[in-house]
């Protein structure tokens, strides 16, 4: 997969691409990371890349001939169409789902705004998403771009020791994830749930569930609000 992501400030990334699962991903060639700054296609004497608005008020736009290009140069030296995606606060709220839908694509352009934002045609013409992080407002779109590249990333195949961790992960089963314990079987008198000693895999698996449903209940109710819950599992959040 490849991940082109267009910044005016580059070295951000620099933290984040070359460190860890990331840094692995990019070695082992399952991922191609570049970040563009696009302050390198404006075609203005003094390489401005925004201006003021039309119309008047607060605050710069980006102007859309530097984005325009940039997203054209790297479209035509990709083997596919890239998916363009653009973080605003004003996008839909990224989640699981959409991490797994852009993992499937060859190719990802992330474009990252600061400023007051965008020139609307780049949105119109441009774009095909655009993610917002949640309902705050940052001084742009790079630590956006880095929680999309990461939650990405380590859904590609091979990225993950363990293939499993990926598939059982809290909100890929739409569930919160079960508590884990590891030794010793009693810390300072804080005991291991008996259960889990038992060597009872059957036994283990229920308790999981019914852990994940009981906390998925207590904390993000909201997560079951589409979900059908078997009578048992209804039985359960009621007690
Ligand atoms: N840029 C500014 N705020 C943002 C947010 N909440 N999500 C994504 N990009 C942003």
């Amino acid at each position: 997969m490849r991940i082109d992501v267009l910044s005016l400030f580059p070295n951000m990334f620099s933290g984040v691409f070359g460190s860890s699962i990331l840094k692995q991903a990019q070695e082992s060639g399952i991922v191609n990371y570049s970040v563009v700054d696009f302050r390198e296609y404006s075609s203005s004497k003094h390489k401005k890349v925004d201006d003021y608005p039309y119309g008047g008020g607060a605050g710069m736009v980006l102007s859309p001939q530097p984005i325009f290009d940039a997203v054209t140069a790297l479209t035509n030296n990709s083997e596919s169409r890239p998916r363009v995606v653009l973080l605003c606060p004003q996008g839909q709220r990224y989640s699981q789902a959409k991490a797994e839908e852009f993992a499937k694509e060859e190719h990802l352009i992330l474009l990252c705004g600061h400023y007051e934002g965008y020139d609307e045609r780049i949105r119109e013409h441009l774009v095909d998403d655009e993610v917002s992080i949640g309902d705050y407002v940052l001084t742009g779109g790079e630590l956006g771009a880095m929680v999309i590249v990461d939650s990405v990333t380590r859904l590609l195949p091979g990225v993950l020791g363990n293939a499993e961790s990926a598939m059982t992960d809290s909100f890929s089963t739409g569930l919160l994830e079960h508590p884990h314990y590891t030794r010793p079987a009693d810390f300072r008198g804080m005991k291991v749930p008996d259960v889990l000693l038992s060597g009872h895999h059957k036994n283990i698996e229920n308790w999981r569930h019914q852990e994940s449903l009981r906390r998925t209940w207590t904390r993000r109710p909201d997560l079951l609000e589409n979900k059908t819950l078997t009578k048992d599992e209804l039985d359960l959040i009621d007690d």
